[in-house]
């Protein structure tokens, strides 16, 4: 079973910076999700990473950097690119640019194509990053197909017999992915919502952002956008106002349900209508519903406005069909 070792404890840094000098993945707290770390340069600890997920290879992994030198070392940055960095990073936007010829991100982590996905994670994963001297590849830390991991319980349950080490510093701040938004010169395109409401970046450069339709995210863009993603094994109602008998509720803003005395409990994705702490707990709660006897679940319209774009897009991945 693997280790939870606390960020807190000073021997814990030095620990994970071993595994990681040894190619091993470390499983790493974020501001977003849990991300099971390797060294990016390295094809075995890339492939370690892939075999602990069970994650087809033709998906890529983003690219964790400590600071803007050594993401200037492995991605070629724009003009705008260099705003949108200073604006958000650290922080929960992933920007996706083209290769650094002199870079060292293997191709195991980009599947091959001539761009990469990097950000600039908070707190002690960048350390991390510092005193590994060089860039981590991270995919949340869950087996494929599952909720992504915002605590360190949720990954052990997940990969505790499929890694060695999982670092803890408690629930995630954010609650989900990072946005990833692909720089083409001027241009900008959203290839998943996320931690940083698209409205947000739009008034910090000036730029409007494109919203491709779900067809090409999923076919061209980001070969990691399929549909059912963050799949819990219960079904999911959406936009639900009235419950059935033995269902898990997940209300919004305080709102009760219709005949809320037929479900087998009540949970609030955030009392008081406030989207952030949605967010924060979106998966915990999905997770807690679906570990549960609950028939389904069934969850409140959302508003669609700020963060709630990347919760909504999540909730419709979870209820999305699968084979
Ligand atoms: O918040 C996050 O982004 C978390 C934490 C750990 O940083 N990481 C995460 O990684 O969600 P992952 O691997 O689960 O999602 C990465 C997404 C995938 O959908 C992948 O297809 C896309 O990024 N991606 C990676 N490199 C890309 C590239 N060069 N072009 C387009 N999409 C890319
Ligand atoms: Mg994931």
């Amino acid at each position: 079973m693997a280790q939870i070792l606390p960020v807190s404890d000073p021997i814990t840094l030095r620990n994970a910076v071993e595994a990681l000098g040894r190619g091993e993945p470390v499983a790493v707290p974020t501001e977003t999700v849990y991300g099971l770390a390797a060294d990016a340069t390295n094809p075995a600890a890339i492939t370690a990473i892939y075999e602990a997920k069970g994650r087809p290879r033709f998906n890529p992994l983003i690219c964790h950097m400590s600071d803007m030198d050594m993401a200037r070392a492995h991605v070629l940055f724009t003009p705008l690119a260099e705003r949108l960095a200073a604006a958000f990073w650290p922080g929960p936007l992933t920007l996706v640019l083209p290769l650094n010829p002199d870079g060292k991100i293997h191709e195991l982590a980009t599947a091959g194509l001539e761009t990469a996905a990097v950000r600039i994670p908070e707190g002690f994963a960048r350390t991390l990053i510092k005193s590994f001297g060089g860039p981590l590849a991270a995919p949340s830390a869950n087996r494929s197909g599952r909720i992504s991991p915002t605590s360190a319980r949720h990954v052990a349950d997940d990969l505790g017999d499929r890694v060695n080490l999982v670092l803890d510093d408690g629930p995630c701040r954010v609650g989900l992915e990072s946005t990833i938004l692909a720089v083409n010169g001027d241009e900008l395109t959203l290839l998943r919502p996320g931690g940083v409401p698209v409205d947000a970046i739009e008034t910090a450069v000036g730029v409007a952002v494109d919203r491709p339709g779900l067809d090409v995210q999923t076919k061209v863009v980001a070969p990691g956008m399929l549909t059912s993603h963050y799949a819990p094994q219960t079904s999911l109602r959406l936009n639900a106002t009235g419950a059935l008998e033995g269902e898990a509720i997940l209300r919004f803003g305080g709102e009760p349900f219709d005949r809320e005395d037929k479900a087998l409990f009540v949970l609030d994705l955030s009392p008081s209508g406030d989207l952030r702490e949605a967010a924060a707990n979106l998966f915990s709660m999905l997770k807690q519903a679906d570990a549960s006897a609950a028939t389904g679940i069934a969850v409140a319209p959302v508003p669609h406005h700020g963060l709630g774009e990347a919760i909504n897009d999540r909730l419709n991945r979870a209820a999305a069909p699968r084979d």
